[in-house]
């Protein structure tokens, strides 16, 4: 149904770029694999995030959101807002274990995930509510939540040719099955290559992808965070990892049943397409957006960092420390996630 949506697309308008292509099939209403009703995270679902696992990552975040709140002299009015809660784990763990007064915002498009949520975090209702989207916020004190969020917008595909062209992916068609063309690449994607991957211009078959969305995702932040912090939690590199000269297929991935691919045209509305973060160009984005850059660690940096004597005293009481064990060591999340701390407009240091 949506391959002969997106044909019918191609028919109108001719080849469309790789970014509206899985802007589609992420985001169609109604049957992209993140707006149709019958999405599942998890187990049952594609692929597992950090929240699906244990609720240790909320039970360490609900730390990370009191350090914040201290740090903003426990304003009154201390609000939470994650960004795309999938099941709403992460927010029951955060408000199962946090004591302190707050405001817990949802930010869902998904309005079956919405309705899930909504069960998840019965218990909850006082604190919870949940807007369709980010332009309806109120601008707000506290902390932004994103954890892999970045690493789901969509992306360009360029890749260099034989004879050294930097060239973009398009999406045509032909006997009804969908096919990639090279086109000139557009001004704004060759900026970004030539900024953040210069090196690679002259490797011939190198392909990769340039995540131009990530930028007005960290504006639209920015404009609703009166004061406070962003959390954002996702895989990726430095743009030197990032681009690395041997990298030359990218990072894009598909998860379909928790098996992974590289073909985007199968499976389309219902496999996860997704690719790495550059967080280089996350942090100059912040910057100009009027963020400063607190930190930028691996997570395993990042969740050591809070544990004290009490904090692991918990996690075993808890029972929980083979799960934490995977969220830190280098063999589980510990070092392909990432966590950038920024923060807006703070009266003293944080930390
Ligand atoms: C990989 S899933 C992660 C879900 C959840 N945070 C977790 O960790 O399980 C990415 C989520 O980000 C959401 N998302 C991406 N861009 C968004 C935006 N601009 N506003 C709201 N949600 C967004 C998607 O709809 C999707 O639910």
């Amino acid at each position: 149904m949506l391959k002969k949506i997106i044909i019918e697309k191609i028919k109108k308008c001719g080849a469309i770029s790789f970014e509206d292509f899985m802007e589609m099939a992420l985001y169609f209403p109604e049957l992209g694999y993140y707006t149709r009703a019958d999405i599942k995270i998890g187990r049952q679902g594609d692929f597992f995030t950090a929240s699906h696992l244990s609720s240790v990552f909320g039970f360490l975040l609900s730390k990370e959101v009191e350090n914040v709140y201290q740090n903003l002299n426990c304003p009154q009015d201390f609000t939470v807002t994650e960004i795309g809660p999938g099941m709403g784990y992460l927010a029951k763990d955060i408000l199962d274990e946090i004591s302190i007064p707050l405001k817990y915002n949802l930010v869902e498009i998904n309005p079956s995930l919405k309705d899930l949520q909504q069960q998840n975090l019965k218990q909850h209702s006082d604190k919870t509510q949940w807007v369709n989207s980010i332009e309806d916020l109120e601008p707000f004190t506290g902390v932004f939540i994103c954890n892999e969020v970045f690493d789901a917008l969509p992306v360009r595909c360029f890749e260099i040719s034989e004879s050294e062209e930097i060239m973009e992916v398009y999406v045509d068609f032909k006997d009804y099955e969908l096919i990639e063309v090279l086109l000139p690449c557009r001004k704004n994607t060759l900026q970004y290559i030539e900024e953040f991957a210069p090196w690679v211009l002259k490797i011939k078959g190198y392909r990769s992808e340039v995540n131009l969305k990530m930028k007005s995702l960290i504006e639209i932040l920015s404009k609703k965070l009166k004061k406070g912090f962003v959390l954002i939690i996702d895989y990726g590199y430095n743009c030197q990892e990032y681009y690395h000269p041997e990298r030359k297929k990218g990072t894009l991935l598909c998860y379909y049943k928790h098996s992974i691919t590289e073909n985007p045209y199968i499976n389309i509305g219902n496999q996860d397409i997704t690719a790495h973060v550059n967080f280089t160009a996350l942090e100059k984005w912040a910057k100009q957006a009027g963020f400063k850059v607190e930190g930028h660690l691996s997570q395993s940096k990042f969740f050591l960092s809070l544990c004290d004597e009490a904090v692991l005293r918990e996690i075993y009481q808890k029972n929980l420390i083979q799960h934490f064990k995977r969220l830190v060591l280098p063999q589980g999340m510990g070092e392909s996630h990432r966590v950038m701390i920024l923060s807006k407009n703070l009266d003293s240091h944080f930390r």
